[in-house]
């Protein structure tokens, strides 16, 4: 299977158009060893022609026109996307459908959870309904798997994960299996594994289980630290209260992976203040030496 990473960022991609922090300062004066980042979307397919856009990114043109392989080629309106899979009902992960409204229907996979944010706090699927048809797919939350008729030779399984709501769910404070999933996708044929969990708040034993068996790992990599947005003084919020595991604190995302010798390891969802994205850094370079790789824009991974 092809996996290609349309964008690496976390909400407010790098830079983030208002931010002045010293990642987003450095790389716009281009005085920063590193890569400007678009916000989260990857899309999977296993034949380079048919495409699962899983996450749906604001900044999904961009990314669609630097991405070859999934541009129109049949006929007068055409797309190499044939459905969508949604893991939470995040802005940077949802609000591209609207740029995908003069399409066909779009059909689009999620949990209940999920279509609930999308048709009450964040009403998108209403807004597009004027616009295109949205078949609305249920997913499991408990691993059970299943297939998606245009997505050939490739099989999914989808669980809950203990994360956050978005600040306008109905139900923030409340939290329900399915506000947010991990994704393992299986190639049919060939038995591979990823792994796909872009927001990870707690390493549940069926997190470290789906790791464990994965031949690539793309996680959350958010944050370095668990207060960093508050020690650069730029949210009031810690990590956890993100539903993110940082990287370097203890039990953090370089000790977890550590315990993961099989599968390449890729971090992804990288939010602006993260250190980690000047690579000329030191955090940086701890990454690299505990073998985690961080993902860009227009990465491809071949699975
Ligand atoms: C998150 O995952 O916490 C988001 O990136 C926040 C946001 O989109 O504002
Ligand atoms: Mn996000
Ligand atoms: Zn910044």
């Amino acid at each position: 299977m092809k996996i290609r990473v349309l964008g690496s960022g976390a909400g407010g991609g790098f830079p983030q158009w208002n931010c002045n922090c010293n990642n987003c300062k450095r790389i716009r004066a281009g005085e920063m060893n590193g890569k400007k980042r678009t916000q989260s979307s990857i899309a999977v397919s296993s034949d380079n022609e048919n495409w699962l856009l899983i996450n749906a990114s604001p900044d999904i043109r961009t990314q669609l026109e630097a991405f070859p392989a999934i541009q129109p080629k049949h006929g007068l309106r055409d797309t190499g996307i044939k459905t969508v899979l949604l893991i939470d009902s995040q802005i940077d992960h949802t609000t591209g459908l609207l740029m995908l409204r003069e399409g066909k229907p779009l059909d689009i996979y999620c949990t209940e959870m999920v279509k609930q944010d999308l048709t009450t706090g964040f009403p998108i699927f209403n807004m597009l309904s004027h616009y295109c048809t949205v078949n609305h797919h249920p997913v499991p939350i408990d691993g059970g798997s299943f297939t998606i008729p245009a997505i050939a030779d490739l099989r999914f399984y989808t669980q809950s994960l203990k994360s956050k709501a978005p600040p306008y769910s109905p139900h923030r404070h409340d939290p329900h299996d399915g506000d947010n999933i991990g994704l393992v996708i299986e190639q049919i044929s060939t038995g591979k594994q990823v792994y796909y969990a872009p927001g990870l708040g707690e390493i549940e034993n069926h997190v470290m289980a789906n790791m464990l068996n994965a031949d690539c790992v793309l996680v959350d990599g958010t944050f370095w630290s668990e207060n960093e947005m508050i020690d650069l003084g730029l949210s009031k919020k810690p990590a956890a209260e993100m539903g993110h595991l940082p990287q370097s604190s203890k039990g953090g995302m370089i000790e977890i992976l550590n315990g993961v010798p099989k599968a390449r390891k890729i971090l992804i969802h990288i939010n602006n203040s993260n250190p980690i994205l000047d690579e000329d850094s030191d955090p940086h370079r701890q990454l690299l030496q505990a073998g985690i790789e961080l993902a860009h824009d227009g990465l491809e991974i071949d699975i």
